[in-house]
């Protein structure tokens, strides 16, 4: 009941993993595979090794978490293996295990369009998505939303990983802009085949009054979790009438209800980040639960059904 397709890509239900949390190892995403998710989108990596910022790098606030992990990353060489040993779909088929339609998503960042192609070209055979991360609210000058603020730049990344690979591409938008629409039309017109909304929202920060410092070693991070969410559902709402390409909606789900609001504002799929923090990795296998219940008694046969719906 809850299969369906993401840029032609079958799934087994529409919970992802969200890139940054539990998507270093291919140990801990096969975790979250296991207890029910339809597919993992890794933690964004890089063509070289970034160390990230120092600790503290997660701050509790009401209505969510600040965050500015600052892009950590092994390079891609090293990740490659991590990448080679997520359960995915055609890795079970071959070992004759069932279990179909999980995918990976392969979170990546640079800081040209060089860089991301470069990433994508040497992992397009270990996963059957890429996730295009220009949107980070605390990367490194000229990364992260320094990309995703300009229709250009975003046109530029984009169009150079999409000339080079095969599999689907992700466009992952961050919300700190004036007008998402024209960065998204820029993504889709690049060939994007997906939009990724919303990353962190903000920068903010949080001061322990006691130090008298910003708790976060690098002062500001980007605010995630149910705060956040009636943005995201806004984002996906307004995108949804304005994108002919699928949405992937993002950002302070919690609940079953929760992936209602963003499937009924018009997104294809969703992922969970911030929640698995406050409900252990049930969370997939008890809102699959609940979405199944919550179609049967509202008579939804299928996931695209609901798509759209609040439109
Ligand atoms: C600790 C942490 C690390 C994150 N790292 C990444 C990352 O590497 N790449 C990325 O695109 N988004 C990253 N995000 C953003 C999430 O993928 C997601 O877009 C955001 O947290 C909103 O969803 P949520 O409220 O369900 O967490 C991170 C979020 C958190 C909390």
């Amino acid at each position: 009941m809850l299969n369906m397709e993401l840029c032609g890509i079958k799934l087994e239900n529409p919970l992802l993993l969200a890139a940054g949390i539990l998507g270093t190892t291919a140990a801990s995403m096969n975790r979250v595979l296991d207890a029910g998710a339809g597919g993992v989108v890794t933690k964004s990596f890089s063509k070289e090794p970034n160390k990230g910022y120092n600790n503290p790098t997660i701050a509790e606030v009401e209505g969510g978490i600040i965050n500015a992990v600052g892009l950590s990353s092994p390079g891609v060489e090293l990740f490659k293996e991590e990448l080679s040993l997520i359960n995915r779909e055609r890795k079970t088929e071959k070992s004759g295990k069932n279990n179909p339609n999980k995918i990976a998503i392969a979170s990546i960042y640079g800081s040209t369009p060089d860089e991301f192609n470069y990433v994508a070209s040497k992992i397009g055979d270990l996963i059957d998505m890429i996730e295009l991360n220009i949107s980070c609210p605390h990367a490194m000058v000229g990364y992260g939303s320094a990309i995703g603020q300009c229709p250009d730049n975003t046109f530029d990344v984009v169009n150079a990983v999409k000339n080079n690979v095969s599999v689907p591409v992700l466009t992952k938008l961050t919300p700190n802009v004036t007008d998402i629409k024209e960065i998204a039309l820029s993504a889709q017109e690049a060939g994007s085949d997906g939009i990724t909304v919303i990353n962190s929202l903000g920068p903010g920060m949080k001061i322990d009054i006691n130090a008298g410092v910003p708790i976060l070693k690098n002062k500001f991070g980007g605010l995630s979790g149910p705060a956040i969410k009636p943005i995201a559902i806004k984002y996906v709402y307004d995108l949804y009438e304005d994108l002919d390409i699928p949405i992937v909606g993002v950002g302070g789900i919690r609940t079953f209800e929760d992936v209602v609001e963003f499937l009924y504002a018009g997104s294809s799929a969703v992922q969970i980040g911030t929640a698995i923090m406050y409900e252990g990795l049930e969370i997939f296998s008890q809102i699959n639960h609940n979405l199944i219940k919550f179609m049967e008694d509202k008579g939804f046969k299928s996931i695209d059904e609901m798509v759209g719906y609040a439109h």
